[in-house]
């Protein structure tokens, strides 16, 4: 079986300032590669400046690597055609910390689900409406929270539209950049469940970005470790948990706070 996604050997350097003849770098990515399986979760822990957010955008191909390659159901990022990249678009989609940044504040919650809708062109008007209702139902909403702005809704509330607005197209992978590292600890654990349900019920893969490990533990089919800029832990997560193979893992295992309580454990 090939893997939805494969990432080989990614790199990305930034320039960090300096005179043009003293110029320094960040290696925000170092030779990163992996893959993750259809309907699996993937936790990538790993502290502030490691290269999570920069893996992530190049998954959502919103940044480009500088070298290496993402493969997405066989097909290179790289060499997409347009209207490969808009497959690609409709079939991964992303989920950030902030869903302020994703939700239009000028427009009703249902609005901003509907609009993946309306530019994918998925369904009538009228199917459109009833999917909107059917998201909100599926992510825990009530459907008449529709009509709310933005900032008439909760943060968990709020990340449940995002992550509405994210299955809208039905994609087979969600790329969730800290999702819930600006929630309350007990809003956390619900929406970690919801993203458990999701990827049972539905059987969405998950790249789940996080610099706090407890956060993944229960989640994650898969724990990748990043540790400047560099892939320095892959497994499945009952094995990485377990014996720990890199002392950077080690460190992060002997600093978790008790886990985050979730229902149950994914089957690994
Ligand atoms: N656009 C950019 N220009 C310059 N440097 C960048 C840029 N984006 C990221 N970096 C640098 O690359 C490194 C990795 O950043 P990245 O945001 O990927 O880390 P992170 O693991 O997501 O951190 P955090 O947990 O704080 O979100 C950091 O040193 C960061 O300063
Ligand atoms: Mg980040």
């Amino acid at each position: 079986m090939t893997a939805l996604l494969e990432v080989d050997g990614l790199t990305k350097t930034f320039a960090a300032g300096g005179p043009p003849w003293r110029r320094r770098f960040v290696h925000a990515l170092t030779e990163v590669s992996f893959a993750l399986e259809a309907g699996r979760t993937l936790g990538v822990v790993g502290e502030s400046g490691s290269g999570k957010s920069t893996l992530g955008r190049c998954l959502l191909a919103l940044s480009t690597p500088d070298a290496g390659s993402i493969r997405f159901d066989g097909a290179d990022l790289g060499s997409l055609s347009r209207s490969g990249l808009a497959d690609f678009r409709r079939r991964v989609q992303p989920v950030f910390q902030d869903p302020y940044a994703s939700l239009d504040p000028r427009w009703s919650v249902g609005r901003s689900v509907r609009e993946a809708l309306d530019v994918f062109r998925i369904g009538s008007t009228l199917d459109r409406e009833q999917r909107v209702r059917e998201l909100f139902d599926r992510v825990g909403l009530n459907p008449e929270l529709a009509e709310r702005m933005p900032r008439q809704l909760s943060g968990g509330q709020r990340q449940r539209v995002g992550i509405a607005a994210a299955l809208a197209t039905e994609p087979q992978l969600i790329v969730a950049d800290e999702p819930v590292s600006a929630l309350d600890v007990s809003v956390q654990a619900q929406i970690l469940n919801l993203f458990r349900d999701l990827q049972r019920d539905l059987g969405v893969a998950a790249v789940f970005i996080t610099h706090d490990l407890s956060v993944v533990e229960h989640i994650s089919h898969d724990i990748a470790v990043m540790h400047l800029g560099r892939l320095v832990e892959f497994g499945r997560a009952s094995e990485v948990l377990a014996r720990p193979q890199h002392p950077y893992t080690r460190s992060l295992l002997a600093a978790v706070p008790p886990a985050i309580p979730t229902r149950t454990h994914p089957h690994n």
